[in-house]
């Protein structure tokens, strides 16, 4: 692999401002470092859908942790030489882990050639400039790391503002805080090499000019959504969001629902911006699907707000479909940190009635726990079971559609049309907006239409078409106009 640059985000002035290649590290090859503080007494872990779950007190186990930080760490192409358990009794203020553990590391990191240390804790920026120094290498952390990931999978305008956003104020905190306290312990060698405080007020001051200038690009692409949210509201089509934990596979049953070939690839966070596509439902009604960035547990608050209004679609949807991994050793504390990223939105997700729960990767599953998982979701209300599927295969993705079409379809009106032979276009309007059940062509040239259609439709249908309208019955008797 080419060795690659992180901190891409950064315009060039930026870069320049805070240091140049100071925050970028070439080389591919990356130590994974899980430093877990020892947890005395482990909250049990909630199993099984039973139980109350609060996501809070679902601890993962350490090598599950781990575990996911290495596929965070492969999510940007590193190669993983080591993943490695560091469990901390204390943390130390300088440089978070231990002494012992420090001079292991940097031995490693000569021997294995490490171009990348990763630390899987939230460091400060005086521990992270103090290992850098004591590893002699570049140090990340998860904050560092999944930012990384969203620079390199951000596919719209608004994805690279929201990212090049959540960057730079994150370099910024880290340019005030390190210089604060790094000039004075170590005098006058700041975090970013900048000579002193007024080469720290001029960075701060390009990175602050800059981020303003973001947020009025952002407020842009805002209005622009907004707009369009409201088009399709007035078209009352219906938008069905896909949520999940990063790699549940949204993207595969994105593209199964809607027949698209958005790219869904075995990496994490394949999808960072909504990617909005019109389907039609089994039965005609046509709705518009929205696939949703990856969720991720710890995703710092700052990452949150920076991407609430990609995340604003969820609030505004009909439906909400939460994909879950189910064949997932953690998929319970996926679930539960979905779940708080929903609350952290401002949906409330355990009363939300609009959220279908969709257990994903049914085909990995063995029998025995596929009869247990079905015996689960049938115990749920029908209207709020969950539902089995497996985006690659295909299973059980009919019965999902269909679930998902009797969530949100508009109560339909049964009509039947009685329409003259010169109102040709009357004909051709039902065809297009209207599910056409029925037609019989009379001797006399006059056409009878048995057809479905939302209250909305039939509406129009009066105002367009008035006189075929007076001649329309819906069963019970002349529709009133
Ligand atoms: P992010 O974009 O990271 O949030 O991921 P995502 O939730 O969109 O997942 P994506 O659709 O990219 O799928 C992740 C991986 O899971 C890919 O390798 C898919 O091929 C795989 N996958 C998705 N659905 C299924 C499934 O039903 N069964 C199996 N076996 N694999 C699946």
């Amino acid at each position: 692999m080419e060795p690659r640059r992180l901190q891409k985000q950064g315009q060039a002035e930026i870069a320049n401002a805070v240091g140049g290649d100071d925050a970028s590290f070439t080389g591919d090859r990356a130590l994974v470092v899980g430093a877990y503080p020892v947890v005395i007494a482990l909250k049990e872990a909630v199993k099984g859908e039973g139980g109350a779950l609060s996501g809070w007190e679902i601890q993962r186990p350490d090598d599950a942790r781990l575990a996911e930080a290495e596929s965070l760490a492969h999510a940007i192409g590193l190669t993983v030489v080591k993943a490695i358990l560091a469990p901390l009794r204390a943390i130390r203020p300088a440089t978070y882990l231990g002494k012992g553990r420090v001079a292991d590391f940097a031995v490693l990191v000569r021997t294995e050639k490490i171009g990348l240390v990763i630390v899987d804790a939230r460091l400060t920026p005086v521990q992270q400039r103090n290992l850098e120094e004591a590893l002699k290498t570049k140090v990340l952390d998860r904050t560092g790391l999944i930012l990384e990931i969203f620079g390199e999978r951000a596919r719209t305008k608004e994805g690279v503002l929201q990212v090049e956003h959540a960057h730079l104020s994150y370099q910024k905190s880290r340019l005030v805080r390190s210089w604060t306290h790094l000039e004075r312990q170590r005098g006058g060698f700041g975090f970013l090499g900048g000579p002193g405080e007024t080469q720290i007020e001029a960075d701060r001051r390009a990175i602050q000019e800059r981020l303003d200038r973001i947020e009025k690009d952002l407020e842009n692409v805002r209005r622009t959504r907004r707009l369009h949210r409201e088009a399709r509201s007035k078209r009352r089509l219906p938008v069905i969001a896909l949520v999940g934990y990063t790699n549940a596979g949204k993207s595969t049953l994105f593209n199964r629902l809607t027949g698209s070939d958005v790219m869904a690839e075995d990496l994490l966070f394949a999808t960072l911006d909504p990617t909005m596509r019109g389907a039609a439902l089994p039965g005609g009604q046509e709705a518009v699907f929205t696939d949703t960035v990856g969720f991720v547990s710890d995703l710092p608050t700052d990452l949150v707000a920076a991407f609430r209004a990609t995340l604003e679609e969820v609030r505004y949807a009909d439906l909400v479909m939460h994909v879950r991994d189910i064949a997932h050793p953690d998929t319970e504390a996926q679930k539960a940190d979905v779940l708080n990223v929903l609350t952290a939105l401002g949906v409330d997700a355990e009363a939300d009635e609009r959220i279908i729960e969709v257990w994903n990767k049914a085909d990995l599953l063995d029998d025995d726990e596929r009869e247990r998982l079905k015996n689960m979701a049938s115990r749920r209300d029908a209207a709020s079971a969950p539902v089995l599927v497996s985006a690659t295969t295909g299973e059980g993705v009919e019965t999902l559609l269909e679930a998902t079409e009797k969530r949100v379809r508009p109560a339909l009106r049964n009509v039947e049309m009685t329409i003259a032979p010169e109102e040709g276009a009357a004909v051709n309007w039902l065809y297009e907006k209207a599910r056409v059940l029925d037609r019989t062509d009379r001797e006399d040239g006059w056409i009878v239409i048995h057809a479905e259609m939302a209250d909305a439709a039939l509406k129009r249908f009066e105002r367009q078409f008035p006189e075929a309208a007076a001649r329309t019955t819906n069963g019970v008797g002349l529709v009133a106009s």
